[in-house]
Formats: C-alpha cells, sequence, structure tokens
C-alpha cells in the first residue's frame, strides 16, 4: 500500500512533526515549507544514503560543495539567462498567471505549437474557465540579487542570482578536482545543495517549491562513451530508489521527446513516481522524481576560453580558463562527455513518505498508520518507553537505555503516554523498533523489542540490546 493523495502525507506530515507551512503566524508564504524534527532527520537520512552510494561506495567518485552566489558570467556562459525560462500567460479576466505549458490542451497532438493553441483553440483559463488568456512569453526563473552596496536596484554590474542549479558549480571547478584529485576521466563529483526557482506555479506540497535542493553527480566521460555509461546511470538510478523501499510499481522511466530537452541534453531519462495515484487518468498519476541527462560537453566547452565562432572570435570571451581534458594514455585532448544523474532531496522525501504510508487494522478494530520507512531512512531507529512511568526505577532503566544505545543508533526516550498510544505514535513516525522496560526487566535485565511492520515482540538482554537491534536494522 502507499498513501492515496499527497494531502494524507502533508496532515501526516504536520501532525508528526516532519513538515510545517513556513511563515504560518503571518499567514504563510505559499510554496515554502520548514522541516521539523522528524523532517531533519528524514532528510539528512536521505542525503547521507545518496552521499554513502554515490560517493563513498565507488571509486571513481570525489566531492563537492560550491556556492550559492557564482560570477554572474557563469549564468551568461551556461545559457541560463537566456534560456532558463519557462512560458508564461495571464488571465486577461482573473489576472491569474499561468504556466503555458501546464494548460489543458484536450486533444492537441504532442510538439504543437502552444502560441497557436491558445489563440486558435480558445484554452480556458484553470482558475475562472475564461479563454481569455495572452501570448505566451518567457519568464526566467532565476532569482536575481544584487552583491554589495548597490548603487541602484537594476545596477547591472551588481546583478548575481541564486543557483538554479548546483551542477555549474562542478563544471567550473572541473580541473581543480580533476587535478588536485588527480583524476583520469571516467570519473564524477557530486554535490548536494540548495537551488532556487522563482516557479510560476509552485505546489503540491513539497513537490515543487521557490527553495529546494538537490543531490546532482556529473559524471564526465570521454566522447563516444556516453551512451553506454549514460544508459547505466539510468538503471542504477532506477535500481537505487527501489532498494530504499519505493515499489517498482510506483517507478517508471520516462524518455523526453526531442521538444522538451534541455537546452544542453542529447537525451535525458526522467525517473516518475505516482505522485498523483488519486486521478483518474493513469498517464496523469506520474511526475518526475528526477533526471538523468546527457549534457554532451556543452557545459564544458561554455565555460571554455579556446572555443571560437566561424569568425575566429572566441566564444566565451570572459573565461580565463580551457576546459578540456588530456588523455595521457591515448595522448588526445578533448571535452568530456558528461552524464548527469540530478534529483531533488525533497522530492525524494516526499516519494519515500507517500511509499511507506500504510494502514492496519488491530484487534481492536481500530485502523493504524504505519510508514514502512526503510531503516536507514527512519528518522529515529528505536524508542525506549517504560511501561509505567510512576515507577522511577522502571523509569531510571528505561533512560539508561536510551542513553547507552544513543551514541550509535539515533534513539529516543518516551513516556507521555499509555503503551498503545506509543507504540502507534512510534509507529506512525517510521521507528523501526520500540524497546519496552517493564517491572520484569528489573528482575531478568531484559526488555521487549516489538517491531513495527509485524508488530512482534521479542524478549533481548539487555546486554545484548544494542548488537541485536544493529543487526535487525540492517536484516530489515
Ligand atoms: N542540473 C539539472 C537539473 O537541475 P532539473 O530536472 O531541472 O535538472 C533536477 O532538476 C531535480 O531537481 C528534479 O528532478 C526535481 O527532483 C528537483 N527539482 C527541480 N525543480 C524543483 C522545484 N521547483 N521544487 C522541488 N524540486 C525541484
Amino acid at each position: 500500500m502507499s498513501a492515496p493523495n499527497i494531502e494524507t502525507i502533508v496532515s501526516l506530515a504536520k501532525r508528526r512533526g516532519f513538515v510545517f507551512p513556513s511563515s504560518e503566524i503571518y499567514g504563510g508564504l505559499g510554496s515554502a515549507w520548514d522541516y521539523g524534527p522528524l523532517g531533519v532527520e528524514l532528510c539528512n537520512n536521505v542525503k547521507r544514503a545518496w552521499w554513502r552510494w554515490m560517493v563513498y561506495e565507488r571509486d571513481d567518485m570525489e566531492g563537492l560543495d560550491s556556492s550559492i552566489i557564482l560570477n554572474r558570467s557563469v549564468w551568461k556562459h551556461s545559457g541560463h539567462e537566456e534560456t532558463f525560462s519557462d512560458p508564461l500567460v495571464d488571465c486577461r479576466e482573473c489576472n491569474a498567471r499561468l504556466r503555458a505549458d501546464k494548460l489543458d490542451y484536450a486533444g492537441a497532438a504532442e510538439g504543437d505549437d502552444i502560441a497557436a493553441l491558445i489563440r486558435d483553440k480558445q484554452i480556458k483559463c484553470p482558475k475562472c474557465g475564461a479563454a481569455n488568456l495572452t501570448e505566451p512569453r518567457p519568464f526566467n526563473l532565476m532569482f536575481r540579487t544584487q552583491l554589495g552596496a548597490a548603487s541602484t536596484e537594476d545596477d547591472p554590474n551588481a546583478l548575481a542570482y541564486l543557483r538554479p542549479e548546483t551542477a555549474q558549480g562542478i563544471f567550473i571547478n572541473f580541473h581543480l578536482v580533476q587535478q588536485t584529485m588527480r583524476r583520469k576521466v571516467p570519473f564524477g563529483i557530486a554535490q548536494i545543495g540548495k537551488s532556487f526557482r522563482n516557479e510560476v506555479t509552485p505546489g503540491n506540497f513539497i513537490f515543487r517549491t521557490r527553495e529546494f535542493e538537490q543531490m546532482e553527480m556529473e559524471y564526465f566521460v570521454r566522447p563516444g562513451e556516453d551512451e553506454a555509461a549514460h544508459q547505466e546511470w539510468i538503471d542504477n538510478c532506477f535500481n537505487w530508489y527501489a532498494s530504499l523501499g519505493l515499489s517498482r510499481d510506483n517507478l517508471r522511466l520516462y524518455e523526453q521527446p526531442v521538444e522538451e530537452l534541455a537546452h544542453y541534453a542529447k537525451r535525458t531519462v526522467d525517473i516518475h513516481y505516482r505522485f498523483f495515484p488519486e486521478r483518474a487518468e493513469e498517464e496523469k498519476h506520474w511526475d518526475e522524481l528526477m533526471g538523468i541527462a546527457n549534457r554532451t560537453d556543452f557545459d564544458l566547452r561554455a565555460h571554455s576560453k579556446n572555443p571560437v565562432d566561424a569568425e575566429g572570435k572566441r566564444i566565451n570571451p570572459d573565461s580565463t580558463e580551457d576546459l578540456s581534458y588530456f588523455d595521457e594514455a591515448r595522448k588526445e585532448r578533448y571535452y568530456p562527455y558528461v552524464i548527469e544523474p540530478a534529483a531533488g532531496v525533497n522530492r525524494s522525501v516526499l516519494a519515500f513518505l507517500m511509499d511507506a504510508y500504510t494502514e492496519r487494522t488491530n484487534d481492536k478494530g481500530e485502523t493504524r498508520v504505519i510508514l514502512q520507512l526503510h531503516p536507514d531512512l527512519a528518522p529515529i531507529k528505536v524508542a525506549v518507553l517504560p511501561l509505567a512511568k510512576n515507577k522511577p526505577e522502571i523509569v531510571g532503566m528505561a533512560k539508561a537505555v536510551k542513553r547507552a544505545l544513543q551514541p550509535v543508533m539515533r534513539a529516543v526516550y518516551d513516556d507521555t503516554g499509555g503503551i498503545g498510544k506509543l507504540y502507534a505514535r512510534q509507529d506512525e513516525t517510521g521507528t523501526p523498533f520500540c524497546v519496552t522496560v517493564d517491572h520484569q526487566s528489573l528482575e531478568d535485565e531484559a526488555v521487549t523489542v516489538r517491531d513495527r511492520d509485524t508488530w512482534e515482540q521479542e524478549r533481548v538482554k539487555v546486554a545484548d540490546l544494542q548488537q541485536h537491534l544493529q543487526t535487525r536494522l540492517l536484516s530489515k
């Protein structure tokens, strides 16, 4: 089972301290969300799992943490200043501002010109239903800011952007990483960090926001070896999500048609997740979880000082470096091709929450929610619960058990309810194990370990508890 819709997760996320609407005491901020005590743990666990898989478990990977604000020339030569935009239309009746590519063009064929469709087919505003939309125009998604004490608001010398992707920080550091770490192509550079896009229509909870986090990796290969590497990364990424518990029935690969490709891409395959299972039409269940692009040598060339145009003029007069690579073994120089798996932390968190959502009925006929998160992702690994909170010996022992576990796994102590309620709370937050200290524990130095998924209980000696839990967390 998985969540029937995103709304179910919005409510669970707020109730259990995963995600809160941002600035709520001032009426909120539309698309902004704050990650609460369990949300920050879940995000960190997703990032840690990705970094371990992407960087530590491979021989051909380095990490990087580049700046959010880069020299404006980066965005000029990457093509973002000119092309990183969405087509925007206004509704002349209700003044709604809408993404032209997301309107309902029922009956239109793929590749049809949307400006012509809006003009000729009386496309309706989804907010008020009127067929009175303006011509689409490009709206650049990059957030603008000024560096330092600029003289005027639009001083072009002070203009800077918050990065809309982490990738460019990797391209401009390609040589420094390759040389300092003595790397030979093929190798990759991974980065996790915040990105910002002034989305026209943010929404669907943490699915599309203006501030979000990305996990990106640029894999540099010899031209000609790009297509096989691309396919390998598509398969790797799909399997990574499945290995962390996403059901394969809720994942699919989507080949971007040529007209959808970004300006830098030769081929892009997205991994889609079934974010909208409640929609009547199966095709509308799906949306992008991550993209895996073949960016060719576009970026390294674009940031290099050497390439010239037909008249012999430097294409990039601002760069001071040539980012080509000399292959010692083959005695050849080339601009490496780049395969880019690019995932969103927040969309991944949403998919993991939706997929983990399960309902189960207990002996009394009550329906309980269980969040069957993969143990590596679960915010809390074990909750230690005293059976009687008015018995100082039991409370003391439970707190001591929790303190002994906390250096090796995230452990919490809770005595704010009856045992049934405490179990239900931990099930709903995805805690794989609860440990209960009872009267008998004072006698036999043993505790009850309860499994989140089966509700089965077993007695374990306190002396063996840490090892027992670590083994079971690994085998779950
Ligand atoms: N460097 C390539 C790149 O940025 P992208 O497909 O635009 O590619 C990669 O973004 C991933 O980042 C997406 O698949 C999605 O998971 C996440 N993402 C993009 N825009 C987002 C937004 N507004 N809110 C949340 N996540 C977003």
